[in-house]
């Protein structure tokens, strides 16, 4: 029988949060820490250990509700076989090494790496398209495609510069005098569905007035009487413009402009788009001030969960905390 065996990072986001959804900019990089799947055809199921988990998944197909699948951490495979509409399953498992609820997008690499075990399709964009869709299916999160399209299309050595719009990737190199580590506030994500929903209709909101933020100017948000409104685009619109910055001054070697990037999204975040917390607020502050220290900012949706700090590589930010470094990984692979 033949075994197919995939593998697929986990993202950790340098800049550019709450901007993928309305089309904006993002400069995330995949990882070196992800989730490997093995397996074999089995006709009309999906049979899955997880060394991640204590209960396996053992699911018919098709697939009808993804939402109700048990255990939870099913969810994400079948809303994928949802998706694929897939009849033929497989049987197999998965090995992580990618911390679940970290903030590290644990279930866009879930499921980059069932779609491609199932069979899904190879082009990127379109892997992540649908692998998006089946987050929304599997959550009910309306999110945006960043995360799985970073699993998808990483390369090693760079950040992506993505357009959410016309998903064109630019790599970016990171240059040898910075490192990224991310580290966990200790406050697990709390509210992340319902909050960042609202978030996404404030925008749609913005947007139903001015049009696409990805294009609005300060005149136009001059233009937003609700002040809570504008406070939301404001952010989008200043945080395309720093992953801009960030972008180039990767780019330049120039890493003071970047660690002011760093640190203008996560108060732009923290008080524009209000998804940060005080404990995150505390630790960004910590982290900033040591020496060696390039910048840090919340990174992925905020309301708990990671801190990316971009550093020298002769010093560890994370020391004594639950801390990754990491590298910038390729995407996803079969073989
Ligand atoms: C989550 C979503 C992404 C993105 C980030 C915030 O990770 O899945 O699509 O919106 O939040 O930047």
């Amino acid at each position: 029988m033949t075994t197919r065996r995939v593998w697929a990072p986990g993202r950790v986001n340098l800049i550019g949060d709450h901007t993928d959804t309305t089309g904006g900019l993002v400069l995330p990089m995949a990882i070196d820490l992800g989730i490997a799947l093995e397996v074999e055809p089995l006709p009309r199921r999906i049979s899955l250990t997880s060394d991640a988990q204590p209960e396996p998944l053992e699911l018919d197909l098709p697939v009808v509700d993804p939402r109700t699948v048990r255990p939870a951490w099913g969810r994400y495979v079948a809303g994928v076989a949802a998706q694929l509409e897939s009849t033929d399953g497989v049987r197999g498992t998965v090995t992580s090494t990618l911390p679940q609820g970290a903030g590290l997008s644990s279930s866009a690499a879930l499921e980059v790496a069932a779609a491609l075990a199932l069979g899904g399709p190879s082009d990127p964009r379109e892997l992540a398209a649908l692998c998006r869709d089946a987050e929304e299916a599997a959550s009910g999160v309306p999110c945006g495609i960043m995360d799985q399209l970073t699993s998808a299309a990483g390369v090693e050595g760079h950040a992506l510069l993505i357009d959410c719009h016309t998903l064109d990737i630019t790599p970016i190199p990171l240059p040898p005098s910075v490192a990224i580590t991310v580290v966990h506030s200790g406050q697990e994500r709390e509210l992340a569905g319902s909050a960042y929903a609202e978030r996404r209709a404030q925008c749609e909101a913005a947007e139903a007035v001015i049009g696409p933020l990805r294009a609005a100017t300060s005149e136009d948000l001059a233009r937003l009487e609700d002040p809570v409104i504008r406070r939301r685009a404001r952010h989008v619109v200043s945080e395309n413009d720093r992953v801009r910055r960030a972008a180039r001054a990767l780019v330049d070697g120039d890493l003071g402009t970047l660690g002011e990037a760093m640190a203008r999204s996560h108060a732009s975040l923290r008080d524009d788009f209000e998804v940060s917390t005080p404990v995150l607020d505390e630790l960004v502050e910590e982290l900033s001030a040591m020496p060696g220290v390039v910048g840090a900012r919340l990174t992925g949706a905020g309301f708990g969960g990671c801190v990316v700090v971009a550093h020298d590589p002769g010093v560890a930010p994370g020391a004594g905390r639950r801390a990754w470094r990491v590298r910038a990984s390729a995407g996803a692979t079969v073989a």
